[in-house]
């Protein structure tokens, strides 16, 4: 096992109403604080409209509240759009930057996350960049090839700001699909992104970031993903919706 940082990290995606979502909350940091002792690190990225209320419902735990995207450009008429400076004045921590449906959806590309990736820190916000390949890509053997090319986007920032980067590694085909990629198969990604970034910055820097693994991660298969040389974690969907279910997860270390 190692010694970086465990991560299980719930995105929350477009779920929850404001109660609903101030309910889930109390439920995660209420059993994360009787049963959790292995020391994993729990963040959630709830939509937007719940981050000000959870910051402070969060306040004294260990449970970091993130976005679940964020903007590229400082200020200005973007309509609809949060900034970064926004976000840190209400106490926000992280964010995720190029989720897979952002990037499918919402037209994001490896240029545009690398702007976001720099607003965040600009404003001491942690991304946690995410990559992933989708299945015509590996059926097509480029996967490697194509996790390299979004990892490049990383090249923006400084060996000290990605050393406190957060990677998450999502195949599109496995997210939300209820399949999951072998703890080999994201394994052997894992390793890959790890000597990416090595290339990228340095040794030191790669074998400190931390990895998360996402697309149908559950109670039942956390443990063995979890038990990877280079896997740092998760990045649960689905799951952490439910509160049991995303503790359980967590038990997973
Ligand atoms: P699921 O866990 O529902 O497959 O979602 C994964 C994901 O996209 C998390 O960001």
């Amino acid at each position: 096992m190692s010694k970086r940082q465990q991560i299980a990290a719930g995105n929350w995606k477009m779920h929850k109403t404001f109660l609903e979502g101030q309910g889930l909350a109390q439920e995660i940091r209420t059993m994360s604080e009787s049963e959790l002792t292995n020391g994993a690190k729990l963040l959630i990225f709830p939509p937007f409209i719940h981050l000000q209320s959870l910051v402070k419902q969060m306040e004294g735990s260990a449970i970091g509240v993130g976005a679940q995207n964020i903007n590229e450009h400082e200020q200005g008429a973007y309509t609809g759009e949060i900034s970064a400076a926004m976000l840190k004045s209400i106490g926000v921590q992280y964010t995720l930057v190029g989720h897979s449906e952002r990037r499918q959806y919402y037209n994001e590309t490896n240029a545009s996350c690398a702007a976001k990736l720099t607003a965040a820190f600009k404003h001491q916000i942690i991304p946690v960049y995410c990559i992933g390949e989708t299945l015509s890509e590996r059926e097509a053997n480029k996967h490697f090839d194509v996790v390299s090319e979004q990892l490049a986007a990383l090249k923006v920032l400084s060996a000290e700001e990605m050393s406190s980067c957060i990677v998450a590694y999502e195949p599109v085909w496995a997210i939300g699909t209820g399949v999951t990629a072998s703890a080999e198969q994201a394994n052997e990604m894992h390793i890959h992104i790890r000597k990416t970034i090595a290339t990228l910055f340095n040794q030191s820097i790669a074998d400190a970031v931390a990895i998360l693994y996402g697309g149908s991660v559950k109670p039942d298969n956390a443990q063995a993903l979890f038990s990877m040389s280079d896997i740092d974690g998760g990045l649960i969907g689905g799951a952490a919706l439910s509160s049991r279910d995303f503790i359980n997860i967590a038990k997973g270390f």
